[in-house]
């Protein structure tokens, strides 16, 4: 794995300029830790902020009913070990931000819908989740940095939220945005970062079944860290296209740039497909590293949803559908 990348004079260092804390791992691996790092280290000395709260105005919702259509092999990631080992740059570019993350304010959190859609509107967190209707779906998550976990979300299937924006036929893409507070998020006084993260799906993607609007997790509203109080869930890709917090959603002809698509072009693009065929222009990606047991399993195209999604790039030729 060739640790020198070229990188614009405003990456201060290669840990920040990318969401594989690369230097990290080759610690750890060189330590040869059978656990599953430093996450889960913290894990074991650490109480995760138990960042909802009983009065959270929505926690009467949950736990909603399991999906059997959504199910996964294997063991459910506990949440003890997830809630202490993420990936939230907004809040730090090293795993352990969940303290960090509690900063966060998400009452009231408004999520402003427009862009090429009938009517633009402004609603707010509760009244767009008591609308729709919140169910639990089991996902596998893999991250681009080759670490997977498996997850219990609450939410709704993005598809829905798609139907109620009234997208026009001009709609293309969705274009998905984090909140921007940089005295909160502190993470974002890093100038270097293009701020807010954007993520963004076409319009074929947002339809398809697997689309999810996550809410919550492990059967209550969402921690803070996970990205409360709104984010979204795309198992087929990697972990980066599950943007968090997401304030504004906006429908458009152009094909969105993503956060880690400006920072790194070459190594991140928009499509993000899970292929194990295809490495990272600086790791392999045949393989991924459960976070609960630290062993590595084979990883699987399309993270395992190929029936679902795989139709979805048939035709596509000429485009980098795996990075
Ligand atoms: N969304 C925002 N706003 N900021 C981030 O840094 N990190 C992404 C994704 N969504 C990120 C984000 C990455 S790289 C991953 S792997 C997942 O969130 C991590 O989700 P988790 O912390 O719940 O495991």
């Amino acid at each position: 794995m060739a640790n020198i990348i070229r990188k614009p004079a405003w990456a201060l260092s290669e840990s920040l300029a990318t969401p594989e804390d690369v230097f990290l791992n080759r610690r750890q691996l060189i330590k040869g830790w059978g656990m599953a790092g430093l996450g889960l280290a913290a894990a074991a000395t650490l109480k995760p902020g138990r960042g909802f709260a009983a009065q959270d105005a929505t926690a009467d919702l949950y736990p909603a009913k399991r999906n059997p259509a959504y199910t996964i092999d294997g063991d459910i990631t506990p949440e003890d070990i997830n809630a202490t080992y993420n990936n939230f740059y907004e809040f730090g570019s090293h795993k352990q931000i969940w303290k960090a993350a509690q900063a966060l304010k998400t009452d009231p959190w408004d999520i402003e819908i427009g862009g090429l859609v009938e009517e633009p509107m402004t609603i707010g967190f509760e009244d767009l989740l008591r609308r729709m209707s919140l169910e639990e779906r089991l996902y596998r998550h893999r991250c681009v940095e080759a670490w997977s976990m498996t997850v219990p979300w609450t939410g709704f299937a993005l598809a829905d939220l798609v139907a109620m924006a009234k997208p026009l036929s001009s709609a293309k893409y969705i274009q998905f945005e984090t909140f921007l507070d940089p005295d909160v998020a502190t993470g974002q006084k890093q100038s270097w970062y293009p701020w807010p993260y954007v993520e963004g799906v076409t319009i074929e993607e947002a339809a398809n079944d697997l689309g999810f609007m996550v809410t919550g997790a492990y059967g209550h509203p969402m921690q803070k860290q996970f990205g409360a109080p709104l984010r979204l869930a795309l198992p087929w890709k990697y972990g980066f296209k599950s943007i968090k917090s997401i304030r504004r959603i906006h429908f458009t002809d152009k094909r969105p740039v993503s956060f880690w698509e400006t920072v790194g072009p070459g190594e991140y693009g928009f499509w993000a497909n899970v292929n194990p065929g295809v490495p990272h222009a600086r790791w392999s990606q045949k393989q991924e590293k459960v976070l609960q047991t630290g062993l590595y399993i084979p990883t699987q195209m399309f993270n395992g949803y190929s029936d679902q999604v795989a139709h979805l790039y048939k035709d596509m030729k000429g485009q980098q559908l795996y990075m």
